[in-house]
């Protein structure tokens, strides 16, 4: 079965995406998003987070692989009456348009190979919002693919090119599952 089959069939059975509070990460930073902003919500899943940016009035994409995630992810916005863009799109085929969208925020999910992708498809100025499971993950759930989670400074590493905004990846204490990294594309200079 494919990625895609095994993530369409864990939202089928309602096994994933059935916490709808955003990410405490995302709620400390929203001050970084505003009603003027594209946000692209990267493997969204059931779009607990592209929902609470859509309610900041951000124009909000969520893009998944999972046609059943996205359809999750239309019921709840539709229930918390705000508007979704959901685009249903294999990220290991998809590349985004250069220069693109004012901010990409991505929770979970991990793809070391969309790092220049995303680097290149945010707008000067653009904010970038990445947090997922550190090699500390592996500790708790030793049946996790290893392939999927971070190392020390990785994600200081991936984004070279945008200025830190706030950054935890050093992956200690061994408590501390995921790592995370909040960062600006510098402003075009005239
Ligand atoms: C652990 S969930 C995270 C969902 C959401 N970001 C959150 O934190 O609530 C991972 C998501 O990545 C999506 N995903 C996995 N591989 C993908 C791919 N190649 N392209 C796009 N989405 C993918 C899955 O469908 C799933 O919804």
């Amino acid at each position: 079965m494919s990625d895609i089959a095994k993530w369409d069939q864990k939202y089928l059975r309602r096994e994933h995406g059935n916490e709808l509070t955003p990410d405490p990460l995302l709620v400390e930073y929203s001050n970084l998003f505003d009603a003027t902003h594209t946000v692209i919500d990267l493997a969204c899943g059931t779009g607990r987070n592209a929902i609470y940016l859509a309610k900041l009035g951000c124009f909000t994409v969520a893009l998944d692989c999972s046609r059943e995630a996205l359809r999750l992810c239309q019921k709840f916005a539709q229930e918390s009456d705000v508007q979704i863009h959901a685009v249903a799109a294999d990220l290991n085929e998809t590349r985004l348009p250069a220069e693109s969208t004012d901010a990409i925020v991505c929770f979970n999910y991990l793809n070391f190979e969309l790092a220049d992708d995303l680097q290149a498809a945010l707008k000067p100025g653009g904010v970038l919002m990445m947090k997922t499971f550190n090699q500390n993950f592996l500790n708790v759930n030793p049946r996790f693919n290893p392939d999927y989670v971070l190392k020390p400074s990785d994600l200081k590493n991936m984004f070279d090119k945008l200025k830190i905004v706030a950054l935890d990846d050093e992956c200690v204490p061994a408590s501390n599952t995921k790592s995370f990294i909040i960062a600006r594309k510098p402003a075009r200079s005239s």
